[in-house]
């Protein structure tokens, strides 16, 4: 039935798979030579056949025919019309359920590789900016609210943690796809003895499946690579959602170049952070693609289903959704405007009640109560429509006698910000060293780089 074949084809989304296929047959056509199934010959004219497959698709002047229901089938047509009977050898003992297993682990190592250097791009533009603005003091917020002054280059550096912690689950993810599902057959192994370790050495694979009802059901990595993409999402969304503050009238932080924004067809003066918008936009499918995967995976009876055909839509739109957005967000991060004066105007002292409280703790106060006389001498200026600068040192006596002519040492930005110089902590030294350990993870050819 027409509709039925428009239901059940994947050839449309699936045909982006086929260096993987192609690959995966020349691997096997090898293999079935090993076990003597076919000639060095056979073998030989396989190989030619499939490479001519792979570069009629390299060259867009592959046909796809009504009859191709997807790219496993669409190929082996095409080789059958290319070699003749011959072809029809190669499927020998092996099926499509272990055939597309293979293809998508394949498919996705090799886009795994360019997500990887995506955020490495975006990490080296983070450490650019950061090294380009030690100088730079801003207020630091916690429930957006102002709370302590710190170092805008420590702001940015937080994300590049986040993204690292990002590159390690990848990797991690990679060496769980990296095991080789061919040989499994439709789902009870290979009666022809093919040695499946050469098979997976042949394909870059580091092992092969050790059970074939799972190896044709596995899409635990795609999961995985779809959590993992999931929460690089909601690490670009975050990036995303403070830059969207920041460039606002309001704060004018930060300025996007033009290259990122976008103009009103209404209003001239408009120049709208739609990279920032879209990244934070973008979760939602990311996000929606992982509950759609797992609500598909749960409750399949053991081994191959077609209902797995439906990971493939889903990690496609996932690889294709991060590889423009990583280096769209290096671009906005590499090219952005930092506004430092704006950012020192944002400051005022009541950023400085910590550093105050932590005053009377070095002068023997347990830091409970000096939090609570802190907050008396806070309400006090409110009261008097004064900074906390403003308040006289009667006033600060009055509240505790431990305050004495040197506080008012304590209403500099940036001795606060050199203050806190444990590691990991925003002082300009502590930065620095931060900086030096992020570089030493990322290589620092790779920094270069940009
Ligand atoms: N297009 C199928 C998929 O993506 C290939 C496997 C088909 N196997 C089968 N027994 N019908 O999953």
């Amino acid at each position: 039935d027409g509709l039925m074949r428009r239901f059940n084809d994947s050839i449309r989304f699936d045909r982006r798979m086929y260096a993987a296929d192609v690959a995966g047959s020349v691997a096997y056509a090898g293999a079935l030579a090993r076990a003597g199934l076919i000639s060095g010959e056979e073998r030989d004219r396989l190989v030619a056949g499939l490479e001519r497959v792979r570069d009629e698709f390299d060259a867009g002047t592959f046909e796809v025919v009504t009859s191709d229901e997807d790219i496993h089938t669409a190929v082996e047509r095409r080789l059958g019309e290319l070699l003749g009977p011959v072809a029809g050898k190669l499927h020998t003992g092996r099926s499509r359920n272990d055939q597309v297993a293979a293809d998508l682990r394949l498919y996705l190592l090799v886009e795994m590789d360019a997500l990887r250097e995506g955020l490495i791009g975006l990490q080296a533009a983070i450490v650019a900016q950061a090294e380009a603005h030690m100088d730079v003091i801003m207020p630091g917020y916690t429930h957006l609210q102002p709370a302590q002054p710190v170092l805008f280059s420590h702001w940015l550096m937080a994300y590049f943690w986040k993204f690292q912690r990002d590159r390690e689950r990848l990797a991690d993810v990679a060496r769980r796809t990296r095991i080789c599902p061919l040989g499994a057959g439709a789902l009870a192994g290979n009666p022809f003895d093919v040695d499946r370790e050469a098979l997976a050495a042949d394909l870059g694979f580091d092992a092969v499946t050790e059970n074939s009802v799972d190896a044709v059901s596995d899409r635990d990595y795609v999961v995985e690579f779809l959590g993992w993409a999931a929460l690089v999402q909601v690490h670009l969304s975050g990036l995303a959602e403070d830059l969207v503050i920041w460039a606002s009238r309001a704060f004018g932080f930060v300025e996007l170049a033009e290259a990122y924004t976008t103009g009103s067809s209404l209003m001239p003066q408009k120049k709208n952070p739609d990279a920032l918008e879209l990244m934070r936009g973008k979760s939602g499918r990311v996000i929606g693609h992982l509950t759609g995967l797992l609500t598909m995976l749960k409750g399949l009876p053991s081994s191959y289903n077609k209902d797995l055909q439906e990971d493939k839509e889903a990690l496609f739109d996932v690889v294709d959704t991060l590889k423009i957005e990583l280096p769209v967000t290096a671009g906005v991060i590499r090219t952005l405007a930092v506004n430092g004066d704006r950012m020192r105007a944002a400051l005022d002292d009541a950023l400085l009640a910590t550093d105050l409280a932590d005053y009377l703790v070095r002068r023997g106060v347990p830091f409970r109560e000096s939090h609570h006389l802190v907050g008396r001498a806070v309400r006090r200026a409110e009261a008097l429509g004064a900074s906390l600068q403003e308040l006289s040192l009667d006033v600060y006596r009055a509240i505790h006698p431990a305050f004495d002519e040197d506080v008012y040492q304590v209403f500099d930005f940036e001795r606060s910000v050199q203050a806190r110089t444990t590691t990991g902590g925003t002082a300009p030294s502590a930065v620095r060293e931060q900086i030096r350990r992020a570089k030493k993870k990322m290589g620092n050819e790779e920094v270069m780089r940009k």
